[in-house]
């Protein structure tokens, strides 16, 4: 735990306690914490009351936006084909939707018989490793699901995912998602947003006739950190003290370098968007991703429990360890504008900012396939970097990235991805030139 800082030079404001690991009494630390913030908003001159009404009257105004255009039938996320983000002909109009929602469907990212051929080479690619007869079953709680076979695959270096990963087709996505963020500001590039990082994740195969829970609202940035660690108390400085009309979801300051608080959930990288590729056809219907588009959501969520209602040593239910929920209790207005992608077709991509809350639906009976491979946008900043040293030990070794759980199926797999095969692209993504 950190010494508490009481005042920075300069500010005259009251200083915040910050713990830049997860503090040995939570509930003490949020005690101490709650006060603190309540007098440095206060010493605006407008109360936490005030503050949160503005942020309520903005978002409540979203909601029914986004409600209304429900009603109508209008597909809420918005969807650009991927040839306009290649020729930069994107219209102003959907850029300002984009902006928004705060998230997007790609349409024709990749060849639909490209999407098809990495699906069936990566079927290929586990079956002849003999992977189902060595399943040892899900590594984690959180996305697991008990079974003889599993719907994700903790598998990260088939040369199907690195090529997507590398492609020109992938980069130039990610440095238009990129480029939606303020990257520069004070004179500091928080990110690169012309270079991802390469960020390793998994995928996910859902069989025809899968029954699926679903996974309930939460969001990924962080859990009790996001008030915690100095980091984050300066990237929402404008939620702490008064000035919530400043509050930009899309400026990078001050986000790329901080740690996260450790849990079986954290991402180790800065994200400008969450994303997934379809490696199969999906309707809208079938058990798909949903999220809240809003991207102004996240000043709800940070300061909502300051408001009197909730315990003293309580964040809205938000602990270490575990996602941060978003819960009908506490956000029951935010949920009211929970939002499914559009049917995609493999090929397609799927995209949302790192803030927005999200979860997937149940399906019984699923229809088809539900194939994708989770690839983000994670451009090139402190934070990334000092990833990529453990994604180059993983790479080199098959084994399982340090943000997940260390199962290291394909460390004796001889056809992974090799270093001989990665691009300039693959290679500045890790690091290597
Ligand atoms: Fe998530």
């Amino acid at each position: 735990m950190s010494a508490p800082t009481r005042n920075v030079a300069s500010d005259t404001r009251p200083g915040l306690p910050h713990w830049e690991s997860p503090p040995a009494d939570l509930k003490a630390a949020i005690t101490e914490l709650k006060p603190a913030l309540r007098a440095r908003i206060g010493a605006s001159g407008r109360s936490v009351e005030e503050v949160f009404a503005v942020v309520e009257q903005l978002i409540t105004e979203r909601v029914e936006e986004i409600e209304a255009a429900r009603r109508r039938g209008d597909t809420v996320w918005p969807v650009i084909d991927y040839a306009e983000i290649e020729a930069g002909t994107v219209s102003a109009e959907a850029l300002a939707r984009l902006h928004r929602r705060g998230c997007l469907v790609v349409r024709g990212h990749f060849p639909r018989e490209q999407a098809l051929a990495w699906d069936a080479a990566t079927v290929d690619y586990v079956e002849s490793n003999r992977f189902f007869e060595n399943y040892r079953g899900p590594g984690d709680d959180f996305f697991g699901s008990v079974g003889s076979k599993p719907e994700i695959y903790p598998i990260y270096w088939s040369p199907a995912q690195m090529q997507a990963r590398q492609s020109d087709r992938m980069a130039t996505v990610q440095a238009f998602l990129n480029r939606q963020w303020r990257s520069e500001s004070d004179g500091v590039r928080w990110f690169d947003p012309g270079r991802d990082s390469l960020y390793p994740d998994r995928i996910r195969r859902r069989p025809p006739g899968t029954d699926s829970g679903g996974l309930g609202t939460h969001l990924d940035p962080g859990t009790l950190d996001l008030w915690m660690t100095e980091g984050n108390q300066r990237a929402f400085r404008h939620l702490f003290d008064g000035t919530v009309e400043e509050y930009d979801p899309w400026d990078a300051a001050h986000r790329t370098s901080g740690p996260q608080y450790p849990g079986s959930t954290m991402c180790s990288a800065f994200r400008t968007f969450q994303g997934w590729t379809a490696l199969s056809d999906m309707d809208h219907d079938q058990g798909v991703l949903h999220t809240v588009p809003i991207p102004e959501a996240m000043a709800y969520l940070m300061l909502r429990p300051l408001l009197s209602d909730v315990p003293a040593d309580d964040l809205c239910g938000v602990t270490t360890g575990q996602v941060f929920p978003a819960l009908e209790r506490w956000h029951s207005l935010l949920l009211r504008a929970i939002s499914g992608i559009p049917d995609v077709r493999a090929g397609d991509s799927v995209w949302w900012h790192c803030d927005l809350i999200h979860s997937v639906a149940p399906v019984t009976g699923q229809q088809g396939w539900g194939n994708v491979m989770y690839i983000p946008a994670a451009p090139w900043c402190p934070r990334n970097e000092a990833y990529a040293s453990e994604v180059r030990a993983a790479f080199e070794s098959g084994s399982s990235p340090s943000d997940f759980p260390a199962e290291h199926y394909e460390r004796d797999w001889a056809d992974r991805f090799s270093a001989a095969e990665l691009n300039r692209t693959g290679r500045r993504g890790m690091g290597l030139g």
